[in-house]
């Protein structure tokens, strides 16, 4: 793939396209009532995270996609993990779910999540649960059918969680799926045997890094293998 940053007119053009796409996502929020479109580093602990580590919303035609392909019925609990100021679950509100969650550990992005699923135009059709904490400690909410995961954290933190997440699924046989934004830590999930790559949304960015980032994977979790 050319790097398409190491050509010459990119810094020119970086900026503008950048804009262009905060644009879209204002005129979203506008019309919806609501203040989601940020890009701030909101994680206000000393959790260890890398540097570069930018806790922006996905954009709402990827929500809507993703949500479209997973084709949620009334039986299924969302599990948002890390939900920011409240942008997936407002889009989620759109589709029968029976219940969705949501945990945020910074306290002041999920008190924004409450104000904007308060006063979003959109009236949701599920009833949304936010919980200020930390996924680490939080028990799995009953009946999660469906994790979404918009990279939240990895490393260790990451492995800290799927181990929690598969433990509830060793207690609570059920069918589980999990939606992976920016699969950072993809090869982890191969790696446990565990996890089932079903689907992607492939990330259509000009440069390689950016296109990860922008890819969306669905999985879905297996079962505990039986011991014979
Ligand atoms: C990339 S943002 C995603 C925001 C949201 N999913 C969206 O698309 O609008 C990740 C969020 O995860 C939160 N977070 C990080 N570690 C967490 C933890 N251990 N428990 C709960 N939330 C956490 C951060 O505070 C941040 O708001």
């Amino acid at each position: 793939m050319i790097e398409i940053q190491r050509l010459p007119f990119w810094p020119a053009v970086r900026l503008p396209y950048r804009l262009a796409r905060a644009s879209v996502q204002l005129t979203v929020d506008r019309a919806l009532g609501v203040q989601t479109t940020l890009l701030r580093n909101e994680l206000d602990t000393s959790l260890d995270q890398p540097a570069d580590f930018i806790h922006g919303p996905v954009g709402w035609t990827t929500l809507w996609r993703i949500f479209r392909w997973l084709a949620p019925t009334e039986g299924d609990v969302l599990y948002d993990v890390g939900s920011g100021n409240g942008r997936p679950l407002l889009v989620a509100g759109r589709f029968p779910f029976r219940r969705l969650v949501g945990i945020e550990l910074a306290k002041r992005m999920h008190e924004e999540a409450e104000a904007n699923l308060a006063r979003c135009r959109l009236r949701g059709k599920a009833p949304v649960e936010l919980i200020n904490g930390d996924a680490l400690t939080q028990p799995i909410p009953d009946g999660t059918s469906i994790v979404f995961f918009a990279n939240p954290f990895d490393g260790i933190i990451f492995d800290r969680f799927i181990a929690h997440l598969l433990a509830d699924l060793d207690q609570r046989p059920r069918r589980l799926r999990f939606v992976y934004y920016n699969p950072r830590e993809h090869a982890k999930l191969e790696a446990t045997g565990r996890f089932r790559l079903v689907h992607r949304f492939a990330g259509l960015r000009p440069t390689e890094n950016w296109s990860r980032m922008m890819t969306t994977h669905f999985y879905e979790v297996l079962p505990r293998p039986t011991a014979d």
